[in-house]
């Protein structure tokens, strides 16, 4: 068994933590408190390669593994999870998806440009009441011919306003159930097609989340992802891959917390030595580093399986419950150590520990990655 890093992977980690504290950790606080769009370090991001880190090199991606992948998500998420949301959404759902079912064609039109992060892409699959429960779509996409024709609305859509593509689950055949669910790339801008207002969230709050409305939008047949009525299981075997680069993000999470606390244990003085003096800090800190070298060894644990070709679901699912459990307690443990300044925004743990709720929530809540888990293990 080996548990050590290839020079690239740490490369890969050393770049992506440069980038962060250099050019994210400025204007963080900001960006969050007007819920500014991080534009410019998006742009930055496509720059530096890390909207497409996995795609092939020959569709303008980086042609890396997934373990360097969580390792950026975990450092670029320890200060900014606003802009590693853009990025884990644009890797592993959009680009994964495209480039694993979609058409040479699909890919040279869009992957190309998604994967260069010349355009970033959406994953719309959440319903105002087809949230967790994914096969009750009631967004359709009927069948005319040589076009699909696609009504409904779609909530909580990360990248809503900022995607230029989006890949659109809807349901072509209700009475087949999910075997009657299409995945269709829809394009910004198709007449039809309109973004609803931000969401004012409690965190994240940078990364804007919109509904999308779809009335009558014509979208060619060639659109379609894969075979008709593989929409569900696109979106399953999507989302199996999307909950390793979550988990990393809530491990990014709780580690940035722990260096912010650990940092301030040092400094900050009461009763006469440094608070990481005391063992009721110190203990803190102890189950912080325990839980996060937990949670890492998991994501790295599914990263290394999906890379190996192996069957990642329960292992991805394992990740993305326990490092996003962990980072709440992470987070929250952080603003405790920091007591009345953790409370204000200046020290940057409540931020965080605002932003691993939703990585709680996204992708799957921790009661799906339960089902998922358990159903694993039962079957
Ligand atoms: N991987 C692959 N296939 C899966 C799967 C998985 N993890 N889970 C289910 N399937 C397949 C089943 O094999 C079955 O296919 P067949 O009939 O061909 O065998 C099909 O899907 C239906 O399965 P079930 O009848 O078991 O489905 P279900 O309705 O009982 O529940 C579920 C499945 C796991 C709960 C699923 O609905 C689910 O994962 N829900 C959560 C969806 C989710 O994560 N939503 C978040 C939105 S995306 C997002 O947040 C993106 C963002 O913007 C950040």
């Amino acid at each position: 068994m080996e548990f050590s890093l290839t020079e690239e992977q740490l490369m890969i980690k050393q770049a992506a933590r440069d980038f962060a504290q250099n050019e994210l950790f400025p204007g963080v606080i900001e960006r969050d408190d007007k819920a500014m769009k991080p534009e410019l370090q998006i742009k930055r991001m496509a720059e530096l390669g890390f909207l497409g880190m996995m795609v092939d090199p020959k569709y303008g991606g980086g042609g890396m593994d997934t373990v360097s992948y969580v390792l950026a998500m975990e450092e670029i998420s320890k200060v900014d999870a606003a802009c590693s949301v853009v990025m884990s959404v644009n890797n592993s759902l959009v680009c994964w998806g495209l480039e694993t079912y979609g058409s040479e064609a699909q890919k040279q039109k869009y992957l190309t440009k998604l994967a260069s992060g010349e355009v970033i892409g959406a994953f719309a699959l959440s319903e105002p009441e087809a949230g967790s429960d994914a096969t009750r779509q009631r967004t359709t996409a009927v069948d005319m011919g040589d076009y699909y024709l696609l009504n409904g609305t779609k909530n909580w859509i990360t990248n809503g306003s900022d995607a230029t593509y989006y890949l659109v689950i809807a349901h072509t055949n209700p009475e087949k159930k999910h075997h009657g669910i299409n995945a269709l790339i829809v394009e910004r801008g198709m007449p039809g097609f309109t973004i609803g207002p931000a969401e004012n969230k409690m965190g994240m709050r940078a990364s804007h989340t919109h509904s999308l409305m779809f009335q009558d939008v014509k979208v060619p047949k060639e659109n379609r992802i894969g075979e008709d009525g593989f929409g569900f299981k696109f979106a399953m075997n999507t989302l199996n891959g999307g909950r390793i680069g979550i988990a990393a993000q809530a491990l990014g999470l709780g580690t940035g917390a722990l260096e912010l606390s650990i940092k301030y244990a040092k400094e900050r003085k009461a009763f006469g030595k440094p608070i990481a003096e005391h063992q009721a800090i110190a203990f803190k800190l102890a189950n912080i580093e325990v839980e996060m070298e937990a949670a890492r060894l998991l994501v790295l644990k599914a990263a290394w399986l999906k890379d190996q070709h192996k069957d990642y679901t329960k292992a991805g699912a394992i990740a993305k419950y326990f490092a996003s459990e962990a980072a709440m307690r992470a987070t929250t443990e952080a603003v405790q150590i920091h007591g009345g300044y953790g409370y204000v925004k200046d020290f940057h743990v409540e931020r965080l520990m605002r932003d691993a709720k939703l990585t709680q929530i996204y992708e799957g809540t921790s009661e799906i990655q339960q089902i998922v888990i358990s159903r694993e293990i039962l079957k």
